[in-house]
């Protein structure tokens, strides 16, 4: 099979950027940081983002970028004799897509409900109460409706074959997003008292850490950089031979970064200084921002803006899953036509999408594994243990299926005068530090749950 490749390096920093930027950064992000205390947290994402991280996002971008094929296939190009044991490892990507999908996309329901309701005050302006969000809890029913309309709009979006024209379209929209949580964010700021503020977020205060801090941080940065489901191999199957991955994904751990921090300035300030919940709740960006919108001068329009451009960011990291699944699909079952594969992945996923919608309703008491709540179960499990574990596998393929010549080949650049002293150091981060720090983050993690038990 024969790619195309981007003409212009601009589509691909749209592409892995949009697929990096999305509800990690803006929802999941913030209420990360206040469950784990704030400053020292924050440290600790920061120094992960840019060894273990980006260690692996140059990997998996390298890995596309040297087969021209996306997971499955690559796997079976580079292990044709050892194909069974290395096969099952290439699944995982796509098991893990679907169903982070399919969580994804309740978020994204939540998302699509404060748009529709900010739509609604232009119009009718009714009496708005922080009642919107206890309606949307307590009822399992709306948030799957939401979900479901969102992974049908994705579906067709999949089905015609128009996710690179869309999202080259939403990716020109992301500076007006940029200008509205600026704008947000000095008006957040001044509202609170700056300097406490910064002090939380800031100050590492490493008595803050708990044994479990170590674990999210990774899950997090995985889950943030789109790193261990097999999209960035797509992606990196379509940059051209002649262009510089690891310069590209420095590029883009460095955006989502600063992504991530402009989300916590806006989202934190006005959650320590009125917010009905905690710092931990994952429904805490959905408490705190329709309230500063209902109370600051042409808020309407700043909320209807801002969840419509965060929506369009989700639709595309949606997109961007998605699309893995279905042309792996395509890719490794012979005579799957794309229609089918993306009916097949949009019927699975609206069916696992109803027990994350039912989290906060159905399931408000149950208690299971000492979680706090259904759905901190299901994004601790996705996120914290089985991302890490299938990114480990995608390190392995990557690392034994590619030799070291070709590894080099691809990493040194006569255009990147530090690559040839980088590359050594990279290799060994690969090899050594993002291994030992995935197992002496479960390490720590199991130690913190026997004795909470
Ligand atoms: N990185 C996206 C976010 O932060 C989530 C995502 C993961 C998107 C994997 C695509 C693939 O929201």
């Amino acid at each position: 099979m024969n790619r195309q490749s981007w003409r212009t390096r601009f589509g691909f920093y749209i592409l892995a950027m949009g697929s990096a930027f999305g509800l990690g950064n803006i929802w999941r992000f913030p209420y990360i940081v206040g469950e784990n205390g704030g400053g020292a947290f924050v440290l600790l994402y920061v120094l992960l983002s840019m060894t273990v991280g980006l260690t692996l996002l140059i990997a998996e971008l390298m890995f596309g970028q040297a087969t021209r094929k996306s997971v499955v296939m690559a796997t079976a190009q580079l292990f044709p004799h050892r194909a069974q044991w290395s096969r099952v490892l290439s699944y995982f990507p796509l098991v893990l897509s679907l169903v982070v999908l399919s969580y994804y996309s309740v978020i994204t329901g939540w998302v699509l409900h404060f748009m529709s309701q900010f739509a609604v005050y232009f119009i009718s302006k009714p009496d708005y109460t922080q009642g919107s969000l206890s309606v949307l809890m307590k009822s399992g029913g709306l948030q799957w409706g939401l979900a479901s309309v969102h992974i049908l709009i994705s579906m067709v979006i999949a089905i015609k074959g128009l996710q690179d024209g869309v999202e080259r379209w939403i990716g020109w929209l992301m500076p007006f997003f940029t200008v509205i949580v600026l704008s947000l964010i000095y008006q957040s700021i001044s509202m609170t008292e700056t300097a406490d503020v910064l002090r939380v977020l800031f100050y590492p205060d490493f008595s803050k850490l708990t044994m479990g801090s170590l674990n999210h941080a990774i899950g997090h940065v995985f889950f943030t950089l789109s790193v261990g489901f097999g999209t960035l191999i797509t992606f990196g199957s379509y940059i051209k031979a002649d262009q510089h991955v690891p310069t590209l994904g420095f590029r883009v751990t460095l955006f989502d970064m600063i992504v991530s921090m402009a989300s916590l300035l806006l989202v934190l300030p006005l959650a320590m200084q009125a917010s009905s919940r905690p710092l931990t709740d994952p429904a805490l960006l959905f408490d705190v921002l329709p309230r500063f919108f209902i109370e600051i001068p042409g808020g309407v329009v700043f909320g209807f803006g801002f969840f419509l451009c965060l929506y369009l960011a989700a639709l595309n990291a949606s997109l961007g899953l998605f699309e893995t699944i279905v042309s792996n699909l395509v890719d490794s079952i012979k005579g799957l036509s794309r229609t089918s594969a993306a009916w097949i992945v949009g019927v699975l996923c609206l069916s696992l999408t109803i027990v994350p919608s039912l989290a906060s309703s159905f399931f408000s008491e149950t208690r299971l594994i000492g979680a706090k709540s259904m759905l901190e179960l299901i994004d601790s499990f996705l996120i914290n243990w089985f991302l890490p574990f299938v990114a480990l596998g995608s390190l392995y393929l990557f690392d034994r299926g590619l030799a070291e010549k070709e590894k080099r080949k691809h990493f040194v650049s006569s255009s990147a005068l530090a690559s040839h002293a980088m590359y050594p150091y990279w290799l060994f981060s690969l090899r050594w530090i993002v291994p030992g720090v995935i197992l002496l983050g479960w390490v720590l993690q199991i130690i913190n749950f026997i004795k909470s038990e």
